[in-house]
């Protein structure tokens, strides 16, 4: 019998599909590279010519050399596939154009560019209305010496992997989860790794991961090197303060959830902030939640992230939060992230033809 990673890995392998873009040397690039009936030659103005293609999980090229896997030199991001649609696709792309700025990494291709080429591999896996979809897009810093100095990388490698998912079970969103507290690994701040650069440097998150210990716990709270909430190790927090009227006056509930500085400013938060204030919740940004502040009377906790969407926390370490029951601020943010997911608006329909994509990249973002 197979070990249940192999059979997950495999699950999620059958149908993908992997578009990889690297510069083309004769000698140092994958060989399938130099087959033009597999790939397609491009210009993108850098001093050596690139070539890209669209591959199977079990034949895309990457580079032993590359110093995105030799050191982490890399930015990435995780898009959800849902309801027939790439959601938040523009404003994935918008973090993965910062990231990539502030890592003084040039992206090949101009953002119109890249998200057709991104469509073309979602739709060469042929996902189903139904089906949900994982895409990955990481931009490298391409191949270079076997040192770490960036001047030594010739031009960036992209790939973007398109994927099924599988995602929390789903009676969790009905029942929640416990989640842990990592007590050594620490979330980095700005001085070490900026949170809001998304990199491919998730060491401390691993670490965290590591700490856990038991298998059931699929999330960890990361805490600041001066011992606040910062996020868990995939995903942003919340947590719900009920005062007495909540249920007559919105007013009298507050969201909390950790400043920037100490976490990525997530899409999916950004999402459950905005539909926190139209619901007439107060919304805070704190820089000193402590773990104490998330457990007791009156609270809800939820985690938000592209791949657990909004996931309700019924206990931190063992100790319940609230009546350790999903609570109904929670429910009602989760309905509201469901519709959104739901909402042409929010996401790039996978049958868009490349007028419509350029119509939803120049269209605002719906998510104020
Ligand atoms: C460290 C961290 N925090 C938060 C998030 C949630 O961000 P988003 O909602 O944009 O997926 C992620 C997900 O990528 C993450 O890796």
């Amino acid at each position: 019998m197979l070990h249940p990673v192999v059979t997950e890995l495999r699950q999620i392998s059958e149908k993908a599909r992997v578009f990889v873009s690297m510069p083309y040397i004769e000698g140092l690039t994958p060989r399938i590279f130099g087959d033009l009936e597999r790939v397609e030659a491009v210009d993108c103005g850098e001093c050596v010519p690139r070539r890209h293609g669209i591959f199977r999980m079990d034949e895309a090229p990457l580079s032993p050399l590359d110093h995105g896997g030799l050191y982490g030199d890399a930015v990435f991001e995780g898009i959800l596939v849902i309801n027939g649609r790439i959601f938040t696709l523009k404003e994935h792309l918008e973090r993965l154009y910062v990231s990539a700025e502030r890592m003084m990494i040039r992206i090949p291709y101009d953002m119109a560019t890249l998200a057709r080429f991104i469509l073309r591999t979602v739709q060469a896996v042929g996902f189903s209305q139904e089906e949900k979809g994982y895409l990955r897009p990481v931009l490298t810093r391409g191949f270079g010496n076997l040192g770490i100095h960036p001047s030594k990388c010739v031009a960036p490698t992209f790939y973007c992997i398109a994927s099924t998912i599988r995602l929390y079970p789903p009676e969790k969103y009905e029942v929640g989860i416990e989640i842990s507290i990592a007590r050594n690994a620490r979330r980095a701040t700005r001085q070490f790794v900026d949170p809001n650069i998304k990199s491919n440097n998730y060491l401390n998150n691993i670490f965290a991961l590591i700490e856990t210990k038991d298998q059931e716990r699929l999330e960890t709270l990361m805490l600041t090197p001066g011992g606040a909430v910062a996020e868990a190790s995939a995903d942003n927090i919340f947590v719900i303060e009920r005062l007495p009227g909540w249920l007559e006056d919105p007013s009298q509930v507050t969201l909390k959830t950790p400043s920037p500085e100490y976490c990525l400013v997530g899409i999916t938060r950004n999402i459950v902030m905005m539909e926190a204030r139209r619901a007439g919740y107060r919304v805070e940004e704190v820089p000193d939640m402590l773990p104490i502040d998330m457990v007791g009377a009156e609270r809800e906790v939820f985690l938000t992230g592209t791949g657990a969407g909004l996931m309700p926390v019924i206990g931190v370490k063992g100790v319940p939060v609230g009546d350790g029951l999903v609570g109904p601020i929670t429910r009602n943010l989760l309905e509201a992230l469901q519709r959104n997911m739901a909402d042409p608006r929010f996401g790039l329909a996978l049958n868009a033809t490349d007028e419509d994509l350029e119509a939803y990249l120049a269209r605002p973002s719906p998510i104020v």
